[in-house]
């Protein structure tokens, strides 16, 4: 979900709806805003988009007023309808909420406040909390930042929240505890949002909560921040926000995948710059270097993580494995952390994320780190939940990505882990000197040949035109490629909501081998370096079964043109970078396909691009 706020001496309103259009990319099952005009609280909210919501609020409530908040909804508890979108109101109507997470104990809150006479009208942990709140202050006649406290003390869960009071119309009280939440700073006015993009164009001071923190925000006076569950005031801590809109925005892409494919090339250029001294053979990246006996001595490598980032750390698997002969194992975080893992205090536990705020991920890391192990980060997100809670880490320098179906985020991962694993192979002596080198100059092509990859847009549109009416796909891949596979038919499924299924090519015997008949497209990663012949092999058993047979070849390649109904060419490059280049015609294959079929290619159904929740 998203969380916006404002108070201060302009329209609230505007700021407000703007702010949740960029956050969209959070959540948009539903959206809701309350304001308050001097004289009334008023609120709107409904199933559906931002733009429906904007539509019945300007019909609705009048959008008048200096002080507001605003939510867009990924559901957690209750279906997405109008009653179960924030805000909500408490019992008297004088709080409304906006909440971002999960209380876990809603419900037996929820029991005792209905013994105390409170009614509810949605489904909602959210309404409980409201409720719980009210129910603190009145009963205790506290002030709304306390009885807010006192309420957070007995909740169990995870939040981002913002409370508004008709009774003190000039404060907003917010706090956080496992979802993200950051403070705009102004003059004499105040923004709360999830992250900074809905105030970048006011201010560029932000304050970002820490988790366990609270703020009372009051027009035009300083802001207060304390711990939840002390008491203890924290100095507030102002940042200056180096992002800007333009970076946020569609820069003339029809869609914001569609712009973050065709960033790849920079995108990289920016994970390498300044870490990779191709002429001096040098690596460096301080969060590595700063901790290069823990990388060096570690047992193992356990890679965490969730949905495309969990493909970025198979494709890191087999790289550094090969590179520094270090055994690695690659979990799901949703996993891992239920599952009393064997985790050894020598053990480097590396968690991708490029949001930094995935819940699931966040709890494996904290796990990992009751155990004793040295947590690594790999974050896109500057300042994120994840990237402050790891030991060490190193970003990847994506820029903002705000199509929920992750492009430039995965292949700016492999990049930064492709230099860990360099640097550790080097120090260990488990990688040539001339080989070294030759990866790096490799990697600074890749950007280049990921350009030329792209040329093959208008092509991979053919294919997609071909076979956008296929009901299921299946993606086969090996080594390197392997997790590749995995990732196209993820892009597919998110986007398309066609049924795709990713494959180890040699593994397709034993199952899928079944489904293949005229109607399948399978697309079959069959670049030259890596287990090439036998995946002709595979592919002819394909061919056999009357599949149709989309390959992704190196330029120039013959064999597989021979076979295939259709093939997409990438440069040629070392075995180990083939995922980079790989990657690129899926992307676009997909991103085609559910333009042509008319999907909502940015925001499919059901998907949140940061799932705060777990
Ligand atoms: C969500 C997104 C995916 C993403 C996954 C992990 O499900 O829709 O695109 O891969 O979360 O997110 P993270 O921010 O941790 O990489």
């Amino acid at each position: 979900c998203g969380i916006v706020g404002y108070i201060g001496h302009r329209k609230a309103y505007p700021i407000v709806l703007k702010g949740l259009q960029r956050l969209e990319y959070r959540g948009y099952d539903s959206a809701g805003i309350a304001l308050y005009d001097g004289e009334q609280l008023k609120l709107s909210k409904t199933k559906g988009k931002v733009a429906d919501l904007q539509e019945k609020l300007e019909n609705e409530i009048s959008t008048d007023g200096t002080v507001g908040i605003g939510h867009t909804r990924w559901a957690t508890h209750g279906v997405p309808n109008d009653e179960n979108s924030h805000p909500h109101y408490s019992n008297s109507g004088d709080l409304v909420i906006i909440h971002n997470g999960i209380i876990e104990n809603y419900d037996t809150i929820k029991k005792e406040l209905i013994k105390r006479g409170y009614e509810f009208h949605s489904d909602t942990d959210t309404e409980v909390l409201v409720n719980l709140i009210e129910d603190v202050q009145v009963k205790e006649g506290l002030k709304l930042g306390k009885a807010v406290q006192i309420a957070l003390n007995q909740a169990v869960g995870a939040y981002a929240i913002a409370v508004f009071d008709k009774k003190k119309p000039d404060e907003i009280v917010v706090a956080r505890l496992g979802s993200p939440l950051a403070i705009g700073v102004g003059d004499n006015e105040f923004f709360i949002a999830s992250d900074a993009s809905p105030f970048i164009e006011y201010t560029s001071s932000a304050i970002y909560l820490e988790d366990g923190e609270m703020a009372v925000i009051r027009r035009g006076k300083e802001i207060k921040i304390r711990k939840i569950n002390n008491d203890s005031l924290v100095d507030p801590y102002i940042q200056k926000l180096k992002i800007n809109l333009e970076q946020i925005e569609k820069n003339g892409y029809d869609h914001f995948m569609l712009k973050e494919i065709y960033e790849q090339p920079d995108a990289i250029t920016d994970t390498y710059r300044g870490r990779m001294l191709v002429d001096q053979g040098i690596v460096r990246m301080a969060g590595v270097d700063d901790n290069i006996s823990k990388f060096l001595n570690a047992r193992r490598i356990l890679i965490v993580a969730c949905g495309t980032s969990w493909h970025a750390g198979l494709v890191a698997e087999y790289i550094f494995e090969d590179f520094a002969r270090i055994p690695v194992e690659v979990e799901y975080a949703s996993e891992f952390r239920y599952r009393n893992p064997v985790i050894y205090r020598d053990d480097v536990v590396i968690a991708i994320s490029q949001s930094g705020e995935t819940a699931d991920t966040m709890a494996a890391i904290k796990l990992a780190k009751e155990k004793g192990a040295f947590v690594f980060g790999v974050c896109n997100v500057v300042g994120s939940s994840i990237s402050r809670e790891t030991h060490a880490g190193a970003y990847t320098h994506a820029g903002p990505e705000i199509g929920v179906a992750s492009t430039k985020a995965f292949t700016t991962q492999i990049t930064v882990l492709s230099l860990i694993a360099l640097k550790l192979a080097k120090e260990k002596g488990t990688i040539s000197n001339s080989d070294f080198h030759l990866y790096l100059r490799e990697l600074e092509l890749i950007p280049n040949k990921i350009k030329e990859a792209l040329q093959s847009n208008e092509h991979i549109t053919d294919v997609a035109r071909k076979y956008k009416d296929a009901s299921n796909f299946l993606y086969l891949g090996r080594g390197f490629n392997f997790p590749v596979a995995l990732e196209g038919a993820l892009k597919l499924k998110e986007i398309s909501y066609i049924h795709a299924e990713g494959y180890p090519a040699a593994e397709m015997k034993h199952g899928p081998i079944a489904l293949i008949d005229e109607m399948m497209p399978v697309v079959v990663i069959a670049t030259r370096k890596g287990h090439y012949e036998k995946v002709i092999s595979n592919i002819q058993e394909i061919k056999s079964r009357k599949g149709k047979i989309i390959g992704i070849v190196t330029k120039g390649d013959k064999e597989v043109r021979e076979l295939a109904d259709y093939v997409i060419e990438v440069p040629e490059t070392v075995e180990a970078f083939t995922p980079l280049l790989t990657t690129i015609p899926l992307q676009l294959l997909s991103y085609h396909i559910a333009l042509m079929l008319d999907k909502n290619v940015d925001q499919p159904r059901n998907l949140a691009k940061s799932v705060t929740v777990e």
